[in-house]
């Protein structure tokens, strides 16, 4: 069978290596990674009769959990099959099988590889992506920050990050998904604020068929789709006091109920929760729960406002300069000395996002190499509106157009119907401009 078996596979181009029993299989697989095992379920060498191909599918998952496993069985021994693919086999075959039946499984078992693979480097790009390397920290209050974030990452502690509006609290918090064991499993965040009450509570536990008028059918909650991993609760201090009774619980005891069940579900959550105003103002004011304000703020997070790390206001504003540059195709080089002495001395009410959106408008208006202090909103220069009239001097009359479209394109949100109005164009003018200057846009969605 094994000779058989190795030529029907080497005729059809996959590499194969023969081994006459379990033992020495595994000292191949010491050696090399192997995509796909086939084995019998009655080997010799098995220490008891019918379980060498049961014993070998464990040691290989684990030593190779990688590996799938495809079993051939013969017919009367199903149910030990069956019992090797609750073990992790791929597949079982019964014998006498027909060659066609075993290249369609081993071919199966191939794409669910490189499935997995793809999978797993989709993740750690993602990983890549949200962690610690995102976020811009100059100062010492911020790695002062990024150091408790690595230390608490690691635990499984609930988390409470303060800070005010556009800080980067859900930045912070999907750093600390990112560096947790939790970070192959789903991050989800869930603003609070913007679901209704009624919605909010079916919305987080899920609930059962005919709990409520419209519950058609069983519905998941986030907190199961993010079994695993991290749920992230934005503007929890607005959360409704009958909600946190609730939320409580799963805090306490790792279990949900959803609306209009009888049992409760295990859950395997960690819950990282941001405020923007204080939760313990709020427990005064009987709005928010005493007892879950004491369960929240085991590990407190602040994060300061921008005004209180102006070494960070020039990072920041690089940072966004060549995200924003490069996806409009404007390598900028530089943000001019006066208009950065303004990015400094500017309060920032509305914090990174503020500056960040500042920079995104001002790489969308500038005309030339430089970002200057007319492509800087009127609330930072402090001049009045429709007074700014950048100077032209310089450039082509293609430059000034393309600036021009972009400022249209950027006012009108990206609308570009409403964009070619303005510009007394046809869309379909607008559209051949937009390729001809590769103007990309919208460039809000990163
Ligand atoms: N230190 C930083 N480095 C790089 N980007 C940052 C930093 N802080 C914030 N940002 C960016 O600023 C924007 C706002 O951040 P974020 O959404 O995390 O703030 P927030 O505190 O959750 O705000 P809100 O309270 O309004 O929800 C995001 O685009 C984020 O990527
Ligand atoms: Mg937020």
């Amino acid at each position: 069978m094994r000779l058989t078996l190795s030529m029907l596979l080497r005729a059809e181009g996959f590499r194969v290596a023969e081994a006459e029993g379990a033992a020495v299989a595994l000292g191949k697989m010491e050696r090399e990674v192997f995509d796909v095992v086939i084995t019998d379920l009655r080997m010799e060498g098995g220490r008891m009769e019918g379980e060498g191909g049961v014993e070998l599918l464990k040691a290989v998952k684990q030593v190779s959990p990688g590996t799938e496993v495809i079993i051939l069985t013969a017919y009367g021994s199903i149910h030990s099959a069956v019992e090797a693919v609750r073990l992790g086999a791929f597949h079982y075959l019964t014998k006498p099988f027909e060659p066609e039946e075993l290249l369609l499984i081993v071919r199966k078992a191939e794409e669910r590889r490189s499935l997995m693979r793809e999978v797993e480097s989709l993740r750690a790009q993602v990983r890549d992506r949200w962690g610690l390397e995102r976020i811009v920290a100059k100062g010492q209050k911020m790695q002062r920050l990024l150091e408790l974030i690595c230390r608490v990452a690691v635990t499984d502690a609930t988390i409470l990050i303060q800070g005010e509006s556009g800080t980067g609290k859900e930045l912070v918090a999907r750093a600390i998904h990112a560096r947790s064991r939790r970070a192959s499993h789903p991050f989800i965040p869930i603003d609070c604020g913007s679901l209704p009450e009624p919605l909010l509570e079916s919305e987080l536990f899920g609930h059962v068929r005919g709990a409520f008028t419209g519950a058609v059918e069983n519905k998941n909650g986030l907190f199961t789709e993010a079994d695993g991993g991290t749920i992230f609760l934005d503007e929890i201090g607005v959360i409704p006091l009958s909600t946190q009774v609730k939320l409580l619980r799963v805090l306490q005891e790792q279990t949900i109920r959803r609306v209009g069940a009888t049992t409760p579900t295990k859950i395997d959550i960690r819950v990282v929760a941001a405020t923007n105003q204080g939760l313990k103002h709020l427990v005064e004011k009987g709005a928010f729960r005493e007892d879950l304000y004491y369960r929240l703020n085991g590990i407190i997070l602040d994060v300061p406002p921008l005004r209180d790390r102006r070494e960070d206001i020039i990072p920041l504003a690089g940072h966004f300069l060549k995200l924003y540059g490069d996806k409009l195709r404007k390598p900028l080089a530089r943000i001019a000395p006066e208009a950065m002495d303004l990015l400094l001395r500017y309060s920032w009410p509305g914090n990174v996002r503020e500056l960040e959106r500042t920079i995104e408008r001002a790489v969308v208006l500038t005309l030339g190499e430089t970002i200057t202090v007319q492509d800087l909103p009127p609330t930072l220069t402090g001049r009045l509106e429709g007074e700014a009239v950048p100077t032209r001097k310089g450039l082509s009359l293609a430059e000034v157009e393309e600036a021009h479209i972009l400022s249209v394109l950027y006012e009108h949100g990206w609308n570009q119907a409403r964009a070619a109005e303005e510009l007394g164009i046809s869309r379909t003018t607008l559209w051949r401009k937009l390729k001809e200057y590769g103007i990309v846009g919208p460039l809000t969605s990163l």
